[in-house]
């Protein structure tokens, strides 16, 4: 398993090491070591893991670090070295994601997804995915028919099961996400259909109540006729993965389409938008 160190010298008169170890935890490493005049943590490297080791660096100068470093390492154990990074973590108002490993939390009125960090993209970890989780919540209601198209390990489905769904059909175009989907849903015991294809392929003609779609603009900007055409009135259509140089491209697309434009969230360099038909 790679991952990426970021170690930052923080300057000899700076008592208070809490804004660096802010800086980390605002770009997802929760888990920081302080030696020293150092500030150290690591980020999995995954997808978008080196964008974001780049904005944490930027931060880590802003707020005075004398020298920022990062170098990439693995690490055999990788079990071990989730473990010490993988939190669990809070999105939205409504959902705890959290590791297998971690026990449950003991407030009663969070909706937990447990998820392990693994070979599909969806730990909770990434901005586009908190987005989201976000506007989910305002958007799924219980019973409601959803499409998760790319769905990656899953983790938008089990939070719609979990905001009370009644079905959601997941698509992925890479059959291993189709499987830890699965394998996902089983673990947060809820069920969903998950079936591998490109887009809305495999969607069949059926209507849904919401669309979910986590995926790059330019597929964004292809599939939003789609999106419309198997939404109910009403209906609505929730993309992340936008930066924001590609946000006026997706919403043109969006509107051309036929739908308004409910709601819109930046986070870390990174614009998710709700929908509506
Ligand atoms: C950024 S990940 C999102 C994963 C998860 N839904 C989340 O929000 O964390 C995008 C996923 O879309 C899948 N994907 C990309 N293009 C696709 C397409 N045309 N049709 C279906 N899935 C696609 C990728 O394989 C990947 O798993």
């Amino acid at each position: 398993m790679s991952w990426i160190e970021v170690r930052a010298r923080i300057p000899g008169d700076y008592r208070d090491r809490s804004p660096f170890v802010d800086a980390f935890r605002e770009h997802g490493v929760e888990n920081t070591l302080e030696t020293g005049a150092e500030v150290v943590g690591c980020l999995p490297d995954v997808e978008g893991a080196a964008f974001r080791a780049q904005r944490l660096a930027e931060a880590l100068w802003d707020r005075g670090a004398e020298d920022v470093a990062m170098r990439a390492f693995e690490e055999e154990n990788w079990e071990e070295a989730w473990k010490r990074f993988f939190r669990p973590r809070r999105v939205g108002r409504r959902f705890l994601v959290r590791p297998s490993w971690e026990p449950p939390s003991e407030a009663d009125d969070l909706l937990e997804i447990v998820l392990d960090p693994g070979q599909a993209f969806g730990t909770g970890d990434h901005a586009t995915t908190r987005l989201c989780l976000e506007l989910m919540e305002d958007a799924i209601c219980p019973g409601a028919r959803v499409a998760d198209v790319g769905c990656g390990s899953g983790i938008l489905s089990v939070g719609a099961k979990l905001l009370g769904a009644a079905t959601v059909r997941a698509v992925d175009i890479e059959p291993v996400s189709v499987e830890v989907a699965l394998e996902n849903a089983r673990r947060n015991d809820v069920q969903i259909e998950a079936v591998a294809g490109d887009g809305f392929d495999e969607l069949g003609e059926d209507r849904y109540d919401a669309i979910l779609s986590n995926i790059i603009s330019a597929t964004l900007v292809r599939i939003a006729p789609d999106a419309l055409r198997r939404l109910v009135d009403g209906g609505h259509w929730i993309v992340s993965g936008v930066i924001p140089q590609n946000w006026p491209d997706v919403e043109a697309a969006a509107s051309r389409a036929g739908f308004r434009l409910e709601d819109r969230l930046e986070e870390d360099g990174w614009v998710a938008a709700r929908f509506v038909r």
